[in-house]
């Protein structure tokens, strides 16, 4: 695995792959999720590129930017192991003053769901995501279907921009008891990781409440609630249930297209999991 800091070193790599090559962006502190999008990559695609950048705008100001993760020197072992071609780390003064800005049109999706509590996320993750497919110049590209509503923003990013990327979604990797893995997972010591399980076991309450016939999203979210609510350590930001397209709300579960989401602070942590119709028979 070569390890390239420069966007115009990344170019010269880049300008003598004339096939496939896959993209995982990443902002670093790497578990099992991000080696499955990895291991998918390697799988579809000729080379695989990895960036690990901790991009600062999607941050807030009392978010946990300073405190997130870093665990840069298991994240190079692994990512070597896995046999990756190339990591890219670029610094902030390369992606934020040597890298031409962008202009990303802003859409209403950026607002909803996520974008009611966090703003500004959206146009951070979209900028960058931007800046690093105009730098690796990929042919796929790899996200992971637990942060569902980037996946579908970074959908419509590739479209509106014409970007010739083509998106592949790869399922969210949980823990034993169920949990969705994440990096700020590792705030949690393991007997809290356990508990935040709650999240995923009511999400799976509601899923089988529409399996057995409910189709009512007021009374879905009801009993998510009522479950959630029992344990004082959960405060629930939102749970949601959307058309997959819009992210609009939904008053009744159509056949098809629709995303249950949810965002809820568990000892102060954020954390997000989601199911989508398509995940019903999982
Ligand atoms: O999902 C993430 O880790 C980040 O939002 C991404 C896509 C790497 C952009 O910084």
């Amino acid at each position: 695995m070569i390890i390239i800091k420069q966007a115009d070193a990344f170019n010269q790599w880049r300008k003598k792959e004339s096939l496939s090559v896959g993209f995982v962006p990443t902002m670093g502190a790497l578990h099992r999720g991000h080696l499955s999008l990895v291991k998918k990559s390697m799988a579809m695609c000729n080379k695989t590129v990895v960036s690990i950048f901790l991009n600062p705008t999607q941050f807030g100001p009392n978010e946990d930017f300073e405190s997130y993760p870093k665990t840069i020197e298991s994240d190079i072992r692994l990512l070597h192991s896995a046999g990756v071609n190339v990591l890219f780390l670029p610094n902030e003064k390369e992606m934020y003053s040597r890298v031409a800005s962008v202009q990303i049109p802003e859409s209403p999706l950026f607002k909803k769901l996520e974008g009611k509590s966090r703003p500004h996320f959206f146009f951070g993750v979209t900028t960058i995501v931007a800046k690093l497919f105009n730098i690796i110049n990929p042919s796929h590209t790899f996200f992971g279907k637990k942060d569902a509503q980037q996946l579908i923003i970074v959908e419509r990013l590739i479209q509106k921009m014409k970007y010739s990327i083509k998106m592949i979604p790869v399922e969210t990797e949980r823990d034993a008891n169920g949990l969705a893995l994440s990096s700020r997972n590792q705030y949690l010591n393991g007997s809290q990781q356990k508990e935040a399980s709650l999240i995923f076991k009511g999400l799976t309450k509601i899923k089988k409440n529409i399996i057995n016939g409910e189709k009512n999203c007021k009374v879905l979210k009801k009993i998510f609630i009522e479950f959630i609510s029992k344990n004082k350590n959960f405060n629930i930001d939102y749970i949601s249930i959307a058309d997959m397209e819009t992210l609009e709300e939904l008053i009744e579960i159509p056949s098809k297209s629709y995303l249950v989401s949810t965002a809820i602070f568990f000892k102060n942590i954020r954390l997000i999991d989601n199911f989508d119709y398509s995940q019903l028979d999982t």
